[in-house]
This record gives C-alpha cells, structure tokens and sequence, in this order.
C-alpha cells in the first residue's frame, strides 16, 4: 500500500459557510509533549489556528477513559449514555461537535497504543445501533454528529513507511463507518529520530513546516496536498544510516538496563 489519504473531498471544513472549523485533537502518546508524536502533532494544530479554526488539544495520558464493558447499552440508549462515569461524559459533546477529529497516536505493534484504542472504542456512540446500507456495506446509521473529517497523525520507530500500512487501514475503515471523510495522514517513519536530527546533522525543518502548511490546507482548502503528506514522511536517513545508528544506541541501552539489573 503506497497511499496516506484515500477519500479526500474539496469541501470547505467547517459545515456552514463563515462558521469556525473545531477541531479536537487526542494525543494519545503517554509522553505527551516529550514524545515524538508532538513534535508533528503541534505543528499541524498551529496550522489550523493560523488557519482561522478553534482547536483542543487532549492528552489521554491527562484523561480517565474506561476501557468498553461491551454492554451495548451506550449504542441502544438515544442520549448514548454510557454506564461507567468518566471523562467521555463531557468528551463526548465536545467530539460531537468537530469538524475534525485528529487522532495522534505513537505506532504500537503496528496500530494505535492502548489508550488511544480505549477511547476510539467509546466513540461508538456516535452511531445508532441500527443497520443501513451504505457504500453497498453494511453499516450503523450515523447520529447527529458534525464530525466530517478523520485525521490522523503518527511515528513509528522503524524505518519503512509501511510500517503504517495497517493503521491507515484502520483509520480509513473507521472513517468510512463514522460517515466521515478519511483526510489524511501525518506519518512519519523513523520519528524516533527527529529529538536527535539536529545532533545527527539530519535536517528536518522541511518535516515541520510541511506540517504546519498540511494546518493550513485542511482548514482554508478542505484537502492536504499529497506532496504535503509525503515531505512530511520523507526519508530522514537512508536504511543503512538507520541501522547504523540505531544498533549501538540499542547495544548501549540494553548493557546499562542489563547492568540496572544485576546491581
Ligand atoms: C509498546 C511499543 C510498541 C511499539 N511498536 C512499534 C511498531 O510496531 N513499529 C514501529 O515502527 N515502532 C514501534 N514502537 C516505537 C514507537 O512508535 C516510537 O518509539 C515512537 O517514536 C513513540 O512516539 P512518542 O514519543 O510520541 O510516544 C513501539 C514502541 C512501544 C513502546
């Protein structure tokens, strides 16, 4: 798969003309402003405000949000009501009425993390329970929802951008069944290595400004340019850069762990 952003649409982000796009971002990084995630993340947030749009940002780490009891009342109950007391209950609305919704979580094992996993299964309330047919698919009707775009935001320790093959899949299924556009993809491969590029000599302003550039695109044009998408995922090293650096800095960490261990 060689594709980030598959069914954007040039419309205008926000659902009536002259109105604020919201956006609500979920940063799902348990290193929140330290973590790799972040440092694409804020970029592309700012973008959007200089755009013109409100944006909140969230931490999951800063959050209570209960994994699913699966009891399906949420799905069956009108106001979506779930039974466990947490942060969805005022989460909730605020979701409801986004424009955009941007998940930004670390790759683990090749998908979202946990946390970020938790809360998505608890935006099944955005659905009615009940089944249509829609792209000749079976599917829950949608509720009165604003959300109409989907985007996501990522890193990954290891080298290939196919690394997001199956998140991007996730995220485009997801989208689909939430009756919103899939917008796009902020990924970047060898993210690890963006805290030490400067130290490495590895340029990446290009990475950040292409960020802030795909802000502005969604909010003032409604679609990321494709070439946005890919400075923001370039090559920061080649392979056998990548393999060079990353085998002693593992070696160096596993010996003083090893070391932590036996003392
Ligand atoms: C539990 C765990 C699982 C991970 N799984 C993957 C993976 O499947 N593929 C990959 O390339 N990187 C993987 N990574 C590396 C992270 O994606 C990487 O460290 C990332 O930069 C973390 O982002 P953050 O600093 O925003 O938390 C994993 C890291 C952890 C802790």
């Amino acid at each position: 798969m060689d594709t980030w952003n598959t069914d954007q649409t040039h419309q205008p982000s926000s659902s009536k003309p002259g109105e604020r796009t919201k956006v609500i971002a979920i940063n799902s990084s348990p290193r929140k402003e330290r973590g790799n995630t972040a440092l694409i993340l804020n970029p592309l947030l700012t973008g959007m405000k200089e755009a013109g749009a409100d944006v909140d940002l969230y931490y999951t780490e800063d959050l209570s949000v209960l994994p699913c009891r699966g009891d399906l009342t949420c799905f069956c109950r009108p106001s979506g009501r779930c039974i466990q007391s947490d942060d969805m209950e005022w989460l909730m609305p605020e979701i409801r009425e986004a424009d955009i919704l941007v998940f930004a979580s670390p790759l683990y094992v090749d998908g979202v993390n946990g946390p970020m996993k938790t809360l998505i299964d608890r935006l099944v309330p955005l659905l009615h329970m009940s089944i249509e047919t829609r792209d000749g698919h079976s599917r829950h009707t949608p509720k009165d929802t604003k959300v109409r775009r989907i985007m996501l935001v990522s890193n990954c320790g290891f080298w290939e951008r196919d690394n997001f093959d199956p998140l991007i899949m996730h995220m485009q299924a997801l989208s689909k069944n939430m009756n919103a556009e899939f917008a796009g993809a902020l990924i970047r491969p060898h993210g690890t290595f963006m805290r030490s590029a400067a130290a490495l000599g590895l340029p990446f302003e290009d990475i950040l400004e292409a960020a802030g550039k795909a802000g502005h695109q969604i909010v003032e044009d409604g679609i990321i340019a494709e070439e946005t998408l890919a400075t923001v995922s370039r090559e920061m090293l080649s392979y056998e850069q990548f393999i060079q650096i990353s085998t002693p800095m593992i070696e160096s960490l596993t010996a003083k762990l090893g070391r932590e261990d036996r003392s």
